[in-house]
């Protein structure tokens, strides 16, 4: 016999409507807390679904095939047509496969260099008592590096700077469109407060398709000029251009190409950057960690640069980061369309229900982590990972669709952190505000200012 979904105790759907446009992470943190298993909100003619379950979140992340990408996520096809993140069924399976070895172990090892390499490049133009927007600065390392190591090319300031613009107005496109999404549902039950501009609608429209544009161009030059000088290399790019259908000998066309590029571009630097803007961040605020890592990081490397060699010795680094992926996790949410009925622990699921699950609200729910609003990396210690239950920390999510960029995400932002913190402390500029956005990837609104201290 089915449970029925909407006998469960839940806010009623004006409120968490106007709540969740309002403070987005507030309320997926309130909801997780006074509400347990699903809480079912109905938002004028949508059944939207939060998980606040572990055992729900890893089921819904299992079966990516009745639990596809939501509305919101298909509408990046805009930017990365039909690449990994937005494709769905065989064709993402296919795509899945054919990119999968080059983000084998072996293979990522060889990027270590570059990482470390384009870090020193970066740190040669950073100065004792300078003042910087350090989420800049990480954007644009990660950004070259992906570039270099997926891409196999050197980002001009042109391309950074048309790269940069269009993630920019995508996320205003995005934030946007659900305002008036959330103005046309309040409007249509009867909410009359809820009248937002929408008069802006098309000159945004009009600068997202400019900015695409430019973008594609920057995509389609790096493709050609691949073609043109027969270099097929051993990067994704390159591993990509080389396939052949097994079925009819085809090769992957400009479009798919630009895809799948495109998708790397986007997927490969923003989140990356973010973790380790968020870390300067939380290692400024706690200079105890922040000693204990420059031990850490003298004992073993002794001054000189990284190498893969050396990761497995990084234990305590390793657990900054883990600590940050859990409190200022880039990959705030996930959320899936029911592609049909489903039945999750007796509930019925309606096809056509969004579906949302939360690594803010879980990585700090109380039930699972003490003191889950603090900082401390030693939590990470006598391997918590392994005895967490599933679905309760989750920063590259879970299943068949989680992050194929994992273990390049982690090497990099290791190599990233031990080479930067070797030779500089970063202390927060005094009284400036740091708040996350809530966009594509948890970021902070107005980046975040540091003063440069150069290591003697
Ligand atoms: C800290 C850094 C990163 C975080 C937190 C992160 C997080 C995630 C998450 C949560 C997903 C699943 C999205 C969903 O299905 O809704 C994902 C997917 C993906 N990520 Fe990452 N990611 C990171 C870095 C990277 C990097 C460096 C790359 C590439 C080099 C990458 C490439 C991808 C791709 C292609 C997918 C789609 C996979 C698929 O659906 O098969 N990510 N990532």
């Amino acid at each position: 016999m089915s449970r029925d979904l909407m006998s469960l105790p839940r806010p009623d759907g004006i409120t968490a409507l106007r709540e969740m446009s309002l403070d987005r992470l507030g309320f997926l943190q309130r909801c997780n807390q006074q509400y347990e298993g699903i809480v079912p909100l109905q938002l004028g003619d949508e059944l939207v679904c939060v998980l606040n379950d572990p055992g729900y979140i890893t089921e819904v992340l299992k079966r990516p095939r009745v639990f596809i990408k939501d509305k919101e996520t298909q509408a990046l096809d805009g930017l990365v047509g039909k690449g990994l993140v937005t494709s769905e069924g065989d064709f993402w399976a296919r795509q899945r496969r054919l990119a999968q070895p080059i983000f084998r172990q072996k293979n990522i090892d060889a990027y270590a260099n570059v990482m470390v390499e384009y870090t020193q490049r970066m740190l040669e133009s950073w100065q004792d008592g300078a003042i910087r927007d350090v989420s800049t600065d990480m954007m644009r390392l990660a950004l070259d590096i992906v570039m270099k190591t997926l891409l196999g090319q050197e980002v001009q300031d042109v391309a950074a700077q048309r790269i940069n613009n269009v993630l920019e107005i995508f996320q205003d496109w995005l934030d946007h469109n659900s305002a008036v999404a959330v103005a046309a549902t309040l409007a249509e039950i009867g909410e009359q407060q809820a009248q937002i501009s929408v008069a802006s609608s098309e000159s945004i429209d009009k600068e997202y398709q400019d900015a695409i544009a430019l973008f594609d161009e920057t995509v389609y030059d790096i493709i050609n000029y691949r073609r043109a000088n027969g270099l097929t290399g051993n990067d994704l790019l390159g591993l990509l251009m080389q396939v052949e259908d097994a079925d009819d000998g085809t090769r992957m066309t400009d479009q798919q190409l630009r895809d799948e590029s495109a998708t790397f571009i986007m997927a490969g630097h923003e989140t990356t950057a973010n973790l380790l803007s968020w870390t300067w961040m939380l290692l400024a605020q706690n200079p105890q960690v922040r000693e204990r890592l420059n031990t850490e990081l003298k004992t073993v490397l002794n001054g000189r640069p990284p190498t893969v060699a050396d990761l497995p010795q990084l234990t305590y680094a390793d657990w900054v980061l883990k600590e940050s992926l859990r409190l200022y996790p880039p990959a705030f949410e996930f959320a899936r369309e029911a592609a049909e009925d489903y039945e999750l622990d007796g509930y019925i699921i309606p096809k056509g229900t969004t579906v949302i699950g939360s690594q803010w609200s879980m990585h700090r729910n109380p039930r699972y982590f003490n003191e889950p609003e603090t900082f401390q990396p030693e939590r990470w210690a006598n391997d918590l990972e392994k005895q967490l239950p599933r679905g309760v920390y989750f920063p590259f999510n879970d299943g068949p669709r989680f992050c194929i960029g994992k273990n390049f995400a982690m090497m990099e932002a290791l190599l990233l952190l031990a080479t930067i913190s070797q030779q500089f402390q970063l202390d927060l500029v005094p009284n400036q505000i740091i708040e996350p956005r809530t966009s594509i990837a948890l970021k902070p609104k107005y980046g975040i200012k540091v003063v440069l201290k150069a290591n003697s």
